[in-house]
């Protein structure tokens, strides 16, 4: 092949191969209401998007098929069980297309940690396949798939700030002209060792016992003022989980890792979702730097990381 043949043929691989990417989430607030008949509990919570995020390529194929590239500890599945891969059969069947691909998802979002990696893989699949497909796709059809999917794949395809309710897939966009005063800045502490989501609801069920039914989703007014007026102390202070106490429960050792968090500085501590990760949230770049380094060295948890929000949901690389 003459050096021009090679230039148009890496051409055409690089214009058939689709890489997009998606943000982890934190819930800064997240008021878990009854449990309803169709196995979910109804709550209220705002999403905030992270820079950490997870990437999804994909390639044209004979058949589908998924290949898992792991910088995180843990295992997922690496079939049809994928929600990436659910993500390629629903997209699939809303547009009749073939579900002919081959994906590979790199994974930087720790797994089974209340970040909704799952839900990130899920929605930057239906972000690079509608493109690779060009199956056209608006976000808001995008997101009546991810739906399906699962509560938190439509918050991973808009990102920013986000309040949920319903089973969580329900958005409306939350003010936040405070990102004005810049991004907020993030420590995370994650275990290596995830929480299963369904395990750590049950567990609020059975410390609610028979208030189970009683409790009603809070709308979080506070957090939405203080979002607004980009008042990080006022964040800080409105910063709730009702899943909290049922994480600490299964994981008592969450409750040493929040509290060295408030002792080396940070402004607010909590687990983020079902956990088990605890997320601490620091007035500037410089005290998360060294929020970041102190936990490290005091051991606390596997590892650290370091993120900012809020970030894009699911988009092209
Ligand atoms: O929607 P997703 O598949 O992520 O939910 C995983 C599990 O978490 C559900 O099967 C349910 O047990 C629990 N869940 C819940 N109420 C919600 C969201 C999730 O009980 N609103």
């Amino acid at each position: 092949m003459t050096g021009f043949g090679w230039h148009r043929c890496a051409l055409r691989l690089r214009a058939v191969t689709v890489t997009a990417h998606a943000p982890a989430k934190v819930n800064l607030t997240l008021s878990v209401g009854p449990l309803e008949a169709d196995g979910y509990h109804r709550l209220t919570t705002v999403y905030h998007a992270l820079t950490l995020h997870d990437s999804v390529t994909a390639m044209p194929a004979v058949r589908p098929s998924i290949e898992m590239k792991l910088e995180v500890a843990g295992l997922v599945p690496d079939g049809d069980d994928n929600l990436a891969m659910r993500a390629v059969y629903a997209l699939a069947d809303a547009t009749g297309h073939k579900p002919h691909v081959s994906l590979t998802v790199t994974k930087r979002i720790p797994i089974a940690a209340g970040l909704a990696g799952g839900s990130a893989d899920a929605a930057a699949a239906l972000v690079a396949c509608n493109e690779l497909w060009q199956t056209g796709l608006s976000t808001e059809e995008l997101a009546d798939v991810a739906r399906g999917l699962g509560s938190d794949v439509p918050f991973a395809l808009y990102g920013g700030t986000m309040l949920g309710t319903g089973r969580g897939d329900q958005l409306a966009p939350v003010l936040t002209p405070g990102t004005a005063a810049g991004s907020l800045h993030w420590v995370l502490a994650v275990s290596d060792e995830g929480l299963s989501t369904p395990a750590v609801y049950r567990r609020l069920d059975e410390l609610r016992g028979t208030d189970a039914g009683r409790a009603e989703a809070e709308l979080p007014r506070d957090m939405l003022l203080a979002l607004r007026a980009g008042d990080i102390d006022g964040i800080a202070a409105a910063m709730t989980n009702d899943l909290q106490e049922a994480a600490a429960a299964m994981r008592p050792g969450l409750r040493r890792t929040l509290q060295a968090g408030l002792e080396y500085g940070a402004t607010a501590a909590l687990v983020t979702g079902s956990g088990p990760t605890c997320v601490f949230l620091s007035e500037t770049k410089e005290t998360a730097d060294n929020l970041a380094v102190a936990l490290s060295a005091e051991g606390v948890c596997s590892r650290v990381l370091r993120a900012t929000g809020p970030a894009r949901g699911a988009h092209l690389a």
